[in-house]
């Protein structure tokens, strides 16, 4: 209901054929092939692809665990209720030179803005969740709308991929096999459930779930116990946002290699180079931010504890922001 009162603000079509769109102090603009975005005290240019990708995922995982950084500069940190838009904040040039500038807004309100930018800004063909190699591309003046991908319905168990009245199974009639994953094999498992238990008792073949995902980078919750989230997904070229985390965030590689860049959260300078091969385990420290690179479409499970105590359990020092101190 009450994203149906949002009042996006955006004005008629620029010369290229886009809107633009302003949020509090912050102006958007799309052109060929770059998205410009300025706000009281500066300016900042990325390439429409780059921003696209970002913009996606930020809508799709309603902000998700604490800081999505478009890039080096522009992104936004969620509190869960409100969101946080910034430029230059986790930048120590743009800090230093106190040139950085950020906004709180209401969630819905910067949601409704987005998901607007976003609709205007995708072209017929292009698919901001494909992998590069598998969509048309973002340039160019306005040509369509692709309103379907920019709002294809996230995958979100509420017990298990296959529990009866949850998320479906994957079958040739609903998803093709990923032409990187032609040889994952389709068993599946058989259930014999004791009687009475049928609702209760089920179970799935992950590797040919995924096998058949046609995103990339874009976590789907599969498995739910409490606040213990299992959120595989699959990879292919970088992952268009670079994370910055407010809680630990274990990562098992199920398939392939990603390399990962992991930087100190709030600076941006570098702390680790992680190559992750199948059957490698990680846990990302809550201090860090990260961008992962996958050279052939990979599965990677992210385990999430989506506790909503966390973020202040680490503030406090009530929880350490490692996984495991040796
Ligand atoms: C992450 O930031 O931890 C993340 C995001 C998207 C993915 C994988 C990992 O696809
Ligand atoms: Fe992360």
């Amino acid at each position: 209901m009450s994203d149906t009162l949002i009042e996006v603000q955006s004005s008629g079509p620029n010369s290229d054929g886009y809107q633009e769109f302003d949020l509090g102090g912050f102006h958007f603009r799309r052109d060929e092939y770059f998205a410009h975005i300025t706000w009281p005290t500066g300016g900042h240019v990325m390439s429409v692809d780059t921003f696209l990708r970002a913009l996606q995922r930020d809508i799709a995982w309603d902000f998700f665990y604490g800081t999505v950084n478009f890039d080096h500069v522009f992104g936004t940190v969620n509190h869960y209720g409100t969101v946080d838009m910034f430029a230059g904040r986790f930048n120590d040039a743009y800090r230093k030179a106190e040139l950085d500038h950020s906004e709180n807004y209401e969630t819905p309100l910067i949601r409704e803005t987005f998901k607007a930018m976003l609709d205007d800004w995708t072209n017929e063909g292009f698919d901001p969740f494909a992998s590069p190699a598998e969509t048309d591309k973002p340039f160019g003046v306005k040509n369509g709308s692709n309103t379907d991908a920019v709002t294809r319905r996230r995958v979100t168990a509420s017990r298990m991929v296959g529990v009866p009245g949850d998320e479906k199974i994957r079958t040739d009639a609903t998803h093709t096999i990923n032409r990187m994953f032609a040889d994952v094999s389709q068993d599946a498992p058989e259930v014999h459930a004791e009687p009475g238990f049928e609702d209760e008792v089920a179970a799935f073949n992950l590797f040919a779930y995924l096998s058949r995902s046609d995103v990339t980078w874009n976590p789907s919750v599969v498995s739910v116990c409490k606040n213990s989230l299992y959120c595989p997904t699959t990879e292919e070229y970088i992952l268009p946002v670079v994370h910055g985390n407010d809680r630990v965030e274990w990562f098992v590689q199920l398939s392939d290699e990603i390399v990962w860049d992991v930087q100190d959260r709030d600076s941006g300078s570098a702390r680790a180079k992680v190559t992750m091969k199948a059957g490698d385990v990680a846990a990302m420290p809550s201090d860090i931010r990260h961008q992962g690179y996958s050279p052939k479409r990979s599965m990677l499970l992210v385990w999430e504890n989506a506790s909503p105590e966390i973020p202040e359990m680490i503030r406090t020092g009530k929880a350490s922001v490692y996984a495991v101190d040796f």
